[in-house]
């Protein structure tokens, strides 16, 4: 069996398996192409799943690390990281890539070109950049560690700048980072707050919007951009908004306009208007969408950066969901 590697952040480049696996990124793009095709949900599903990863010990696919025996609290147990999917696409990917080139491509290089797919495929390629590849795989993943880098969404603004600010991210960049809440969906759990938070804090008839959807299970899922909801729960709620709603979910900066209108779902997501600097940059992004998608690129090619701790060793798995020692 190989020996596991040093991970050096260094070692990334453009074009890392042009050697060793021609084609590969079509091989991504092939698979999200089509998983989005027939469900756009995993789309945003996987541009979440590139900061989940790549806020916790770096990218390092180690989120994918399914529990086990010897190590049952992974990164995926912990609960910041409800309602994350994406791992059987993650898999089906990896097994056509195995198929092509053995033992060569990492599992987070496939997070981070999948989430760059995904982004590029849901803005109709308004987000598009090319980030350098080469990244391991790591064998360490603790919902510890998940708990303690990931912001939740009951922070304070003060809490969001500190933990960005741990990982090197500016107000600007959590902004920017942020307004991936115009895709996908969250639990009621995530947003309970909001439920009775005052109409400063959130438009009385989206409130009504998410009591009424929430009431109708333990904890059921809703869109995050109001704009994907179904019509009649917004006819029935929010008459006013009916004619903004989109045929299907789309990678905008819709989540600027709706967060000054204060019809977002998260806390977090309001707590951006409660600090001068971050409610400069909303305004900035509200007004210019082609700004952010230029600057939301950037971010995520920053993100993609995100090394390893110093000193940890890495592997190509063979399974994303295992490491080599146990498979
Ligand atoms: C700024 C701090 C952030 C907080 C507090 C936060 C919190 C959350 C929460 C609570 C959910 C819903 C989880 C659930 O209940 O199922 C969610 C969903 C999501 N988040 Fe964030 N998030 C943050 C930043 C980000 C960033 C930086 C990105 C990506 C660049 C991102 C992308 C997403 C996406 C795409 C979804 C929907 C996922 C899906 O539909 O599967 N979030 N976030």
């Amino acid at each position: 069996m190989a020996a596991p590697l040093a991970a050096e952040a260094s070692s990334l480049k453009l074009g890392y398996y042009k050697k060793t696996c021609r084609g590969w990124e079509n091989v991504v793009k092939y698979h999200v192409a089509k998983a989005i095709k027939a469900n756009r949900g995993v789309g945003a599903a996987l541009v979440r799943l590139i900061f989940h990863d790549c806020f916790v010990r770096g990218c390092d696919a180690s989120v994918l690390l399914d529990p086990t025996p010897w190590n049952p609290h992974t990164e995926k147990t912990a609960p910041i990281n409800i309602g994350l999917a994406g791992f059987e696409l993650i898999d089906e990917i990896k097994a056509a890539l195995e198929e092509r080139c053995p033992g060569t491509v990492s599992c987070s290089d496939i997070v981070v070109f999948a989430a760059r797919d995904a982004s590029s495929l849901l803005s109709n390629g308004h987000v598009h950049f090319d980030p350098p590849a080469g990244r391991l795989d790591g064998t360490v993943s603790l919902a510890a560690d998940a708990q303690r880098d990931l912001p939740d969404s009951t922070f304070t603004i003060g809490e969001l700048i500190r933990n960005f600010r741990r990982k090197n991210f500016t107000i600007e960049e959590l902004v920017i980072l942020s307004g991936a809440h115009a895709v996908g969906v969250g639990h009621c759990s995530s947003f309970r707050g909001r439920l009775t938070a005052p109409p400063s804090q959130i438009v009385p008839e989206y409130r009504n919007l998410l009591s009424a959807k929430c009431a109708a299970g333990p904890d059921p899922v809703v869109p995050n951009n109001v704009r994907d909801e179904n019509p009649a729960a917004v006819a029935a709620s929010f008459p006013s908004f009916v004619k903004k709603l989109r045929k299907f979910s789309f990678l905008d900066n819709s989540y600027y306009h709706n967060n000054q209108a204060r019809i977002v779902t998260f806390n977090s997501d309001w707590q951006l208007l409660t600090e001068k600097e971050a409610r400069g940059h909303v305004k900035e992004y509200a007004d210019n969408g082609t700004l952010w998608d230029e600057d939301f690129s950037e971010a995520l090619v920053k993100l993609s950066k995100l090394p390893m701790p110093p000193h940890s060793k890495g592997e190509i798995r063979k399974h994303c969901r295992v490491v080599n020692d146990h498979y």
